[in-house]
This record gives C-alpha cells, sequence and structure tokens, in this order.
C-alpha cells in the first residue's frame, strides 16, 4: 500500500489545469448503456473509480476504447459502444469497491427491460442508503425485489410484449434533500420511458445538469435539469454522442485552499466558477483572494487564488447545491484549524463524515465535534505527524494540512485519496510542494528501526 511523505511549509505557487469530474463522469459513462451507437466522452480523469466502471461496462457488453498513443499522464477520451445486450448483472466483485456502480441501474432497466446490480455496503462517510433511487425507479413501473444481496428490477410489459417504463411523477426528497445519483439514475431510466416523467425534489447539482446535456444531445429529451422539478419525454431510442465532462469543482476547491493554506498564489485553470459559488463566497469571506478570468464559457474561467494575510474563522453548513459541497468539508477544516479564531462546521449530508478529525487532532487542531457539528478553534500552526487517510475527502484534508505544517507528515492508505485526484503529488510537487509516494511497508520498516 502507498504512503505519502510530505514536508510541510512551503508555499503552493504556479498554475494547475482542473480534469473532468469523477462524480460528472461515472453517470455518463453509464449513459452508453442506452444506446448501441458509440457514445465518446473526453476529460475522463485516470482513476481508480473510472477503471471500475469501464470494467462494469466491459462486463455489460459495453466496449471501452481509447485512441491509439494515449497519453497516461492526460485525462482520457473513452469511445464506448454497447454491442451486447444480453447480460444485466452489476456483480457485488465491482461494485463493492465503487458504490457509483448502482448507477448503471436505471440505464439497464431502460434499454434492456431488467438489471441486476449488487447493493452497495457500507461506507466510511456513513449510511449511504440508495431507497430514494428504488422509489424512483418503482414510480416508473419497475418490479423490484432483493434478491442474495443484489437488486433485481424489471421493467412492466407494455402491449407489444417489450418490457418497458412508463412515465410518472417522482419525488425525490430524502431527510437530507434529493439524491445525486438518484436523480441520475431516475432522469436516464426515464429517457426511454413511455410518456412523460416528472421528478419533483430534484438533486441541482452540476454533474446532474451535464448528464442532461450528454442524454439530450443523445436525442433524449430533457428540461429543467439543474432546477429541483426535471421533465422528461421518453424517446423510443437514443443515438450516439460526443460529449466533454464538465470540470471536477471539488478537484478545483482542492487546490484553492491548497494555495489558502500555504499562503501561496494558485492560478487553476479549467475551473468550474458557475458551478462552485458558495466555496468562492465562502473564501473570500475568510480572507482567499480570488481574481477570475471568465471568458465564453464561467464553467472552464481561470481563477488564481492565493492568501497573504491570516484566515478568519467562518460558519460552513454543507447543503445540497447550490450550497456548500459536503466533497469540500473536509478540506475546508483543515484551512480552518489554522484561522484566527473560532469557526463551525456543520454537515448536513453525511452527518458521519467526521472521520478526519481525530487526525487533524493528531496534527495539533483544536477540533470539539458533537453530532453533525465540529467547533474549530484555530491555531497557530499545525505539526507533522503519521496520520491515517479513511476516505477521499479526508485523505484530501490530510494533504492540505501535511502541506502547511511544520515537519513531515506521513499519510497512510492513500488509495483512498488515488480514487478521486489524479496524480495529486505530481501536481502539488509542480506547485513547489515536498511530496513522496513511498510503499508503507518500507516507511513502517524505517520507522522500527
Ligand atoms: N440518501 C437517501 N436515500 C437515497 C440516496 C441518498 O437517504 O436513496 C441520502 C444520503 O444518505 C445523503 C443524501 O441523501 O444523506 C445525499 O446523498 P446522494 O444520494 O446525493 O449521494 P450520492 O449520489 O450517492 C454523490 C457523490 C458523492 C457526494 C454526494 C453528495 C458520486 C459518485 N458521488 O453521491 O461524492 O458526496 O453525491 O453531493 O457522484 C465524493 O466524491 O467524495 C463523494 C462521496
Amino acid at each position: 500500500m502507498d504512503a505519502f511523505v510530505i514536508e510541510g511549509g512551503r508555499p503552493m505557487n504556479g498554475r494547475v489545469v482542473v480534469n473532468g469530474s469523477k462524480n460528472a463522469a461515472l453517470p455518463l459513462m453509464a449513459a452508453a448503456l442506452m444506446t448501441e451507437e458509440p457514445v465518446t466522452l473526453t476529460d475522463i480523469p485516470r482513476l481508480a473509480d473510472i477503471a471500475n466502471m469501464r470494467r462494469l461496462l466491459e462486463e455489460l457488453g459495453c466496449e471501452c476504447a481509447e485512441p491509439e498513443h494515449a497519453d497516461d499522464d492526460a485525462p482520457m477520451a473513452l469511445t464506448m459502444r454497447t454491442t451486447d445486450d444480453s447480460g444485466s448483472h452489476a456483480r457485488y466483485e465491482i461494485v463493492k469497491t465503487m458504490r457509483a456502480g448502482i448507477c448503471v441501474l436505471g440505464p439497464l432497466l431502460a434499454r434492456r427491460g431488467e438489471g441486476r446490480v449488487s447493493l452497495p455496503g457500507g461506507c466510511a462517510i456513513g449510511q449511504r442508503p440508495v431507497d430514494l433511487h428504488l422509489r424512483g425507479l418503482a414510480a416508473l413501473g419497475a418490479e423490484i425485489t432483493l434478491t442474495a444481496g443484489d437488486i433485481v428490477a424489471q421493467a412492466p410489459v407494455g402491449p407489444d410484449g417489450a418490457r418497458r417504463l412508463r412515465g410518472a411523477t417522482v419525488f425525490l426528497g430524502g431527510p437530507n434533500g434529493s439524491t445525486v445519483l438518484g436523480t441520475a439514475n431516475v432522469m436516464s431510466a426515464a429517457c426511454l420511458a413511455e410518456g412523460r416523467t416528472v421528478i419533483e425534489c430534484a438533486a441541482c447539482e452540476p454533474e446532474v445538469v451535464d448528464l442532461a446535456k450528454l442524454l439530450n444531445a443523445m436525442g433524449a429529451r430533457i428540461e429543467g435539469a439543474g432546477t429541483p422539478r426535471v421533465t422528461i419525454d421518453g424517446v423510443r431510442t437514443l443515438h450516439g454522442a460526443t460529449h466533454r465532462v464538465m470540470p471536477d469543482r471539488i478537484e478545483a476547491g482542492t487546490y484553492m485552499v491548497a494555495a489558502a493554506i500555504t499562503g501561496g498564489s494558485v492560478t487553476i485553470e479549467n475551473c468550474p466558477l458557475d458551478a462552485m459559488m458558495a466555496v468562492t463566497d465562502r473564501l473570500r469571506e475568510i480572507g482567499v483572494r480570488l481574481d477570475t478570468r471568465t471568458g465564453e464559457d464561467p464553467m472552464r474561467a481561470v481563477c488564481r487564488a492565493s492568501a497573504e494575510g491570516p484566515i478568519a474563522p467562518a460558519h460552513v453548513t454543507t447543503q445540497p447545491h447550490p450550497g456548500f459541497p459536503t466533497d469540500l468539508q473536509a478540506q475546508f477544516m483543515a484551512l480552518l484549524s489554522l484561522a484566527e479564531g473560532n469557526s463551525v462546521v456543520t454537515e448536513k449530508i453525511f452527518p458521519e463524515r467526521f472521520l478526519h478529525v481525530a487526525e487533524l487532532t493528531r496534527m495539533g487542531a483544536h477540533i470539539f465535534r458533537q453530532g453533525p457539528t465540529a467547533v474549530i478553534s484555530g491555531v497557530r500552526r499545525l505539526v507533522g505527524a503519521p496520520v491515517m487517510a479513511s476516505d477521499l475527502r479526508a485523505s484530501a484534508c490530510l494533504v492540505l494540512a501535511a502541506l502547511a505544517a511544520e515537519g513531515t507528515t506521513n499519510i497512510h492508505r492513500v488509495y483512498h485519496l488515488d480514487r478521486g485526484y489524479q496524480r495529486m503529488e505530481t501536481r502539488l510537487r509542480a506547485l513547489g510542494a515536498s511530496i513522496e509516494r513511498v510503499d508503507a511497508n518500507e516507511l513502517d520498516a524505517a520507522a522500527l528501526t
């Protein structure tokens, strides 16, 4: 297993180009199951979750090909073509490594009339139910059962003998707002259903908008994506299309925090500013300077993030989009650990998503957590320590804290980080970080001698 060794205290300076978004790319890839024509996506990040989704699509009869001589350091272009519709089982062996495997369920049901997807198991960031996905698909007429740990869903048989979903009004509100992948699933499924579907309380996340753009380019008729009411008029078939994946707003935000926490200045290109209002607003409020240059497309803007003075404390509450994203909560907590005063962070999407708190505390942060809220009393300095990454965003939080800390931080289990950040150490090194990827066994052995 790999670990990072980070020597802190160096400002991050330079330029970074944001990759395509992992969370947008996964449901976009699943949409390729809905047509027999080729779907090409560009700017897909090279990440473990993407490789797993590719493997899953291939098992489901969808051939995935990269152009010859593809550059392994650059984001990938992938052409996906479904050539075999006969199987519809997303097995536990793949879904257990990647919860987003659930987003093949809607496309399979829509196109093949049935889908069998292993029910995702536990998750480090707390409970991750899929009841809203299932309720939404059931409203479109699917009959859903649980067999041997798998969700088995079948569309009703129509007058022509073929299985086809039926349009309906679907409410996707849950205890913590809507559901992003649930909206993706129901919206995709409705594209090939008979008649009109209206999704009420749909997730408004930009990744849902990106999926609607691809599906519409494939011939779907979706209106209202990005608002709480999405209307889909079903069509008989979809065709191929080419689409560039939207930039990753969480990666962009992580590099903004990297500049701020180290007192540096980082120019972030391909930055989806339009999708980041809550984040940029909060960064400005705490004293981070953001100089932005927006061309024709504010989703691909340039933003220079810099911080010279002290960081002010803040109140941050994670919310569904356009509120502050849960996927940047941990990274912000690292920054607020060094603020001048007391901050309050409340996690409203995944109330248990606080595994980074204990690790930040090992580095000298003063954090008191009660339930979904953490109070952070800013300290003057963080100090390097051996720490353990527990999930993707908690890993990013520890990397950021380590960049600012005095001395050396060893971060174990960085495979979590590799699920969401392409070659983060190479990119940070280019910005001036002292960061090495090492074999954790060697690190442990060295510590014992
Ligand atoms: N929820 C339910 N029932 C459901 C589905 C969700 O109660 O059927 C609840 C969840 O427990 C949570 C809330 O609804 O409290 C929102 O969950 P959502 O379904 O929106 O999460 P998701 O679609 O499974 C995606 C991202 C997550 C991100 C969340 C929230 C992908 C692959 N994952 O998950 O990303 O945190 O939306 O924005 O798109 C990450 O990248 O680190 C990550 C975890």
